[in-house]
């Protein structure tokens, strides 16, 4: 006989998952024909997760991926016992949620009149009406985003949205150019943070997100802002001055600390990449560790929570050979699945900075993935390694 015995429902789904893993290979996955053998060895397996938090992130900005294609990726994760999916749902390519405050944002900043990235980012960088016969691109309605939502909840992941800010903002900015530092499209990819609107616009968007994703996290970005704009403004400069910041390290360490009261107020947390670190972090702040390892190591020591998400090991956007002419053309970078599998993600921390690591995630950007088959491609086997890098005890060997 076969019997699964779990603490709480997720473990029962996870046994599930590890007894159809262990029939043959042949009848996985497929309905065997009747006559088939079902021969499962006679195992005992006593397991439960090294991380509590076992994440995949997903890049739709770049490239839409559609419902059916997000649902399947989904399923991937729930068959390695991720629980996380962290949706990149705006940046400067693509704005991909319905706010029902702002729709020009995907009216018009979902739509680009290049069918990829190469043509929209070489070709000038515009966007079009989403009934310009040349758009291509796409979003989620606010019924479509609820019905992934409870898709992965059935599956025991929870969905974290990214929303961008301040950098990474062209798509906002062509459509509501009042909120940057030039007030004119296409000149600038930071929310001005002198601005008072911004904080406005930023807060009724924030509000319809937490209205569909019931996440204890909301991913507020924070990578590479340029911080250009924000030199020569005046509206930022006279916020330095009141606020007695300076410089525009503290100026964005001021709007992301603004942001994270705002979700606090509203029983969230503040994820981030690790830029947020620049300028000093809020204590309560979480820190996703993307330049490498060292921004968490940082956020671990100074008693932040962290999620290692360092490039070097989870970067599944990279070449994955040694020979690219080999592979489809990727972002560049080298992290083949060995890479991957090396990863610690308490290396370099005493046992005690241990404790604010939450765990582990794969990263999956799309400049150069148009296409769910070469998503595909990209994400597997590599996946498998991040998962058993999120699951299992013991270092293992390749
Ligand atoms: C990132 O890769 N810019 C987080």
């Amino acid at each position: 006989g076969i019997e699964v015995r779990a603490s709480q429902f997720p473990g029962f789904l996870y046994a599930l998952q590890s007894l159809e893993q262990l029939l043959p290979a042949a009848v996985y996955g497929t309905e065997p024909a009747p006559d088939a053998a079902w021969e499962v060895p006679c195992v005992k397996i006593a397991d439960a997760p090294r991380f509590a938090y076992r994440g995949m992130h997903l890049d739709v900005a770049r490239h839409f991926f559609s419902v059916d294609e997000v649902k399947r990726y989904i399923d991937v994760m729930a068959i390695h016992k991720l629980n996380t999916l962290h949706w990149h749902l705006t940046d400067d390519q693509g704005w991909r949620i319905e706010i029902k405050k702002y729709p020009v944002l995907t009216d018009i900043a979902a739509w680009r009149p290049y069918p990829d990235w190469e043509g929209w980012n070489f070709g000038g960088k515009r966007y079009c009406r989403r009934d310009d016969p040349a758009a291509d691109g796409g979003y989620y309605t606010q019924d479509e985003i609820r019905e992934v939502v409870e898709y992965a909840r059935a599956l025991h992941i929870e969905v974290i949205p990214e929303i961008e800010m301040p950098g990474h903002s062209e798509e906002v900015l062509a459509v509501f150019p009042e909120l940057s530092c030039s007030g004119k499209p296409y000149l600038n990819s930071d929310f001005c943070i002198g601005n008072e609107q911004t904080f406005e616009f930023l807060e009724n968007v924030l509000s319809e997100v937490i209205g569909l994703f019931p996440s204890e996290y909301i991913h507020i970005g924070g990578d590479e802002a340029s911080k250009q704009g924000w030199r020569t403004c005046p509206k930022c400069a006279a916020r330095m001055r009141k606020e007695g910041l300076k410089d525009v390290d503290e100026l964005q360490s001021y709007m992301i600390r603004r942001i994270e009261t705002f979700l606090n107020a509203k029983g969230r947390r503040l994820l981030g990449w690790d830029e947020i670190l620049e300028g000093g972090v809020s204590p309560t702040a979480t820190v996703m560790s993307w330049r490498g390892s060292k921004g968490g190591i940082a956020a671990a020591k100074a008693g932040n929570h962290v999620i290692m998400a360092p490039n070097v090991h989870c970067y599944l956007d990279y070449y994955q050979t040694k020979t690219p002419t080999k592979e489809p053309m990727a972002i560049g970078g080298y992290v083949p699945m060995r890479k991957v599998y090396e990863l610690d993600p308490y290396d370099q921390l005493t046992p005690g900075e241990r404790a604010y690591i939450l765990g582990v995630q794969g990263n999956l950007w799309t400049e150069y993935i148009a296409t769910f088959p070469h998503l595909k491609h990209m994400l597997l086997p590599r996946l498998a390694a991040i998962a058993e890098v999120g699951w299992s005890y013991d270092r293992k060997d390749f």
